[in-house]
Formats: C-alpha cells, sequence, structure tokens
C-alpha cells in the first residue's frame, strides 16, 4: 500500500471551534498566516475538503502568490494543486466556486452518490465511485498510485480531519490557535468524538505568526494489525536514522531499532555495535535498556531497519527470539534479511510462528539499506 504524506491543516478558537454558526466564514488566521497557508497548499500535489466545507464556505483553494505558482511550474508541476473533495450524497453545488477556479479538480463518493455527482457536475470534475462507502485507505491509495500524489494537505472540516486522524491515517497536524472565543456549542469543532491514540502526540514545532500561533504535531502511536498507521512509518524512519549512526563494518549489517509502547511511547533505542560491543544487534541492544517485566512490551511494537536475526553465532538468542521472550507481538520493518552472512534468514517467520505480527514497509528499503551498501550485491 502506497499512500501520499498526509497533512491535516486547521484553525481553531480558543475554545476549539472551527467555525461559528453565522452565514459567513469566520476567519480564524491572521493574514501573515493565511500566507503561510498559501505556501504549504504551493508544496501539496493536491488539496482535500469534505463536501460540508464547500457548501459552508464557498472556498477557492488556491495558490494565491505568482511567484509560488511559477515556481511549481518551474519543477515541472501543474500551476495549481489538484482539488479534491468527498462526498457520500453527490449533492455538490455546480455553481461553487471550488469547481472554477484551479486546476484539476476530483470527486471521491461512493456508487450512489456517483450518479448524483456527475450529473451536476459534467465535465467539471472527475468522479470516482469508490464502492458503497468511501474507505480512506482506497482513496489515498488511489489519489498515490493513479493520480501521482506524494503529498496531499487537508484543509477539513472536522468531520473529514476526525475520520484521518482517528484512522491512524494522517501524517502531521498542523494547528493554529486564534485569539477568540467563539462559546456556541453548535458551532462545528475540529475533532469529533470516537476513539483516537491512547497516548500523547508529538509536539515538533511551535512558531507565533502575528497573533496567531502554529503547532505542528506528529501521532506516535502504532498500528495495531497488519495495516501500517502513519506512525509506524514514522517511528521507522527513526530506525532507519539510526542505522546510519553504526559503526561500519566488513562483516555485519548496520541496523536500527526503537521500542514503542501502545500508547506512542518510546520504550528504548538502539543500533549495532553500540556502546563499543562489536557483536550487539539493533533491537538486542533496546531491548536490553527495557525492565523485562514492563507491562508495556505486551502491546509494545519493535521497528527494525532490518528484519530481525533468526540465527547467530555470536550470541545463544537470535532477535526475533529475544522480541518473543520479550513479550512483544508486533514488528515492522523495511527490510528482508539478504543471504549475505546466514543463508535462508527468515526472522520473519520466527517471529509469526511465535504469534507476532510481522510488517514490511518496502517504501524504506533502499534507506534501511545505505548504511550497508558495501555488503550488498
Ligand atoms: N477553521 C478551519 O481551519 C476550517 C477549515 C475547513 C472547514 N472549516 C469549517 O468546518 C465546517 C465544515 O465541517 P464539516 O465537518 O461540517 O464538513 P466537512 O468535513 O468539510 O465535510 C463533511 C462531508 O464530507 C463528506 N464526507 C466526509 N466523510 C465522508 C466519508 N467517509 N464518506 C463519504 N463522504 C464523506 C460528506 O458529504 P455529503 O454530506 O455530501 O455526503 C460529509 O457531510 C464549516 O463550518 C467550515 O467553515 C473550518
Amino acid at each position: 500500500m502506497s499512500y501520499p504524506y498526509v497533512l491535516l491543516s486547521a484553525a481553531v478558537s480558543l475554545d476549539g471551534y472551527l467555525d461559528d454558526t453565522g452565514p459567513e466564514r469566520l476567519l480564524l488566521s491572521s493574514p501573515a498566516d493565511f500566507d503561510r497557508v498559501d505556501a504549504v497548499r504551493a508544496e501539496s500535489d493536491a488539496i482535500l475538503v469534505g463536501a460540508g466545507t464547500i457548501r459552508a464556505d464557498n472556498p477557492r483553494l488556491l495558490v494565491n502568490s505568482a511567484e509560488r505558482r511559477a515556481a511549481r511550474v518551474g519543477q515541472g508541476m501543474p500551476e495549481y494543486p489538484l482539488k479534491v473533495t468527498v462526498t457520500a450524497s453527490g449533492d455538490l453545488d455546480p455553481a461553487a466556486k471550488f469547481w472554477h477556479t484551479g486546476g484539476d479538480k476530483l470527486v471521491y463518493t461512493t456508487d450512489r452518490g456517483a450518479e448524483r455527482a456527475a450529473r451536476l457536475l459534467g465535465d467539471s470534475a472527475d468522479v470516482v465511485p469508490l464502492g458503497p462507502a468511501l474507505d480512506w485507505r482506497v482513496l489515498l491509495e488511489h489519489l498515490r498510485v493513479v493520480r501521482g500524489v506524494r503529498r496531499l494537505m487537508v484543509e477539513g472540516g472536522g468531520t473529514v480531519h476526525t475520520q484521518l486522524l482517528q484512522q491512524g491515517l494522517a501524517d502531521e497536524l498542523q494547528l493554529v490557535l486564534a485569539p477568540l472565543l467563539v462559546g456556541d456549542t453548535d458551532a462545528p469543532r475540529l475533532f469529533g468524538p470516537g476513539t483516537y491514540q491512547a497516548g500523547r502526540l508529538c509536539l515538533v514545532e511551535t512558531r507565533r505568526i502575528e497573533d496567531v500561533v502554529l503547532m505542528r504535531y506528529e501521532p506516535t502511536a502504532p498500528g495495531t494489525g497488519p495495516a501500517p498507521v502513519a506512525a509506524d512509518r514514522h517511528w521507522l524512519g527513526a530506525a532507519c536514522a539510526l542505522a546510519a549512526l553504526c559503526p561500519p563494518s566488513g562483516t555485519a549489517f548496520s541496523v536500527g531499532a526503537v521500542v514503542v509502547a501502545a500508547d506512542g511511547t518510546e520504550l528504548a533505542r538502539g543500533h549495532s555495535r553500540e556502546g563499543g560491543d562489536p557483536v550487539v544487534h539493533a533491537e538486542e541492544a533496546a531491548l536490553a535498556k527495557v525492565d523485562p517485566a514492563d507491562p508495556r512490551l505486551a502491546g509494545a511494537t519493535v521497528y527494525s531497519s532490518l528484519e530481525p536475526c533468526a540465527r547467530r553465532a555470536s550470541r545463544p538468542a537470535p532477535c526475533s527470539e529475544l522480541i518473543l521472550r520479550a513479550g512483544v507481538r508486533r514488528v515492522v520493518t523495511a527490510w528482508r534479511e539478504p543471504d549475505t552472512f546466514v543463508d535462508a534468514a527468515d526472522g520473519s517467520g520466527v517471529l509469526v510462528k511465535g504469534g507476532a505480527e510481522v510488517v514490511v514497509l518496502p517504501e524504506y528499503e533502499s534507506q534501511a539499506k545505505a548504511p550497508n551498501s558495501h555488503l550488498v550485491r
């Protein structure tokens, strides 16, 4: 499965509302922040809003700066990002500005909504039915594979943001806090009720922009099954970055590993040959830093740039065995072990046999291989 990078963007009042209930759109951002949003749009291949936002705000969703549009064209991108909306009803106003400004438009809908949307919109947009219900994973894969979208900016509203965050499909949240209060419980909120990751998101940046504050967050909680979530990709990326820190070796791989609890708390990290130990493996080094009685291990995920080893001569137990003994039952890795040192190594097989889930994310394989290029044929 290949998805775009999904960035959720929103501005909220101090009491957490996206808008008020008046007929006009409530302006929450400051002029300089609108310009920042314009820059983020310019870096995106596509911008998505729900049909509710088109109905409520009648937005154009353009890159307003001529310089930014020229820069896009200079880089071989279309002048404007693709504009995307989602609707189940297909009830879209053909006179809305969304359809008459900017570049290409795309509507994802249900089989039921498709007929209505196509009838209302004519050739103003491509209408793509995704079956009886809209599955966000199918939508994101279609955007990436069929439309070539690598970076998707989602500009609301709350119904759409809520689903993407709850389903673990948001890579980043860019939230602007505006210094005003709405105070009307009928106004739309950014996130609705439901199940979110249990722990804290990772705050990666704060920035004052005139009188508003931009906060950037990344979700941290690992997935719970075979389908990867955005946080799985972040943690595996961190493991791959650790692999690059290993002292070089001509006789062993350079590998990084991170152990993460179900609520997104990092329990430990390690890399090959760390601390002057010439034979220690990354997963072994990381697990050695966690109290074996830590109850969080049972729900934890181990991220390893290379599949945990199945057999080894340097220590009594291979890493796949150490992971199972620690009680961990989910492993995410970038790269299956090649035959360089061990024939038919199958750490994943050992893990699966022991009751663990193994998720391979091949999009990280080249990053995992980079510090090992001298070892791989
Ligand atoms: N402050 C900000 O940054 C910001 C940004 C954007 C919007 N807003 C505000 O947010 C409000 C609108 O938010 P909202 O939550 O009402 O609307 P929304 O999220 O923009 O759109 C919801 C609509 O999208 C479609 N949709 C969503 N999920 C779907 C799914 N899984 N399958 C099929 N269709 C799906 C449905 O359309 P159908 O009803 O057609 O089936 C649904 O009614 C407005 O007041 C707007 O001003 C604020």
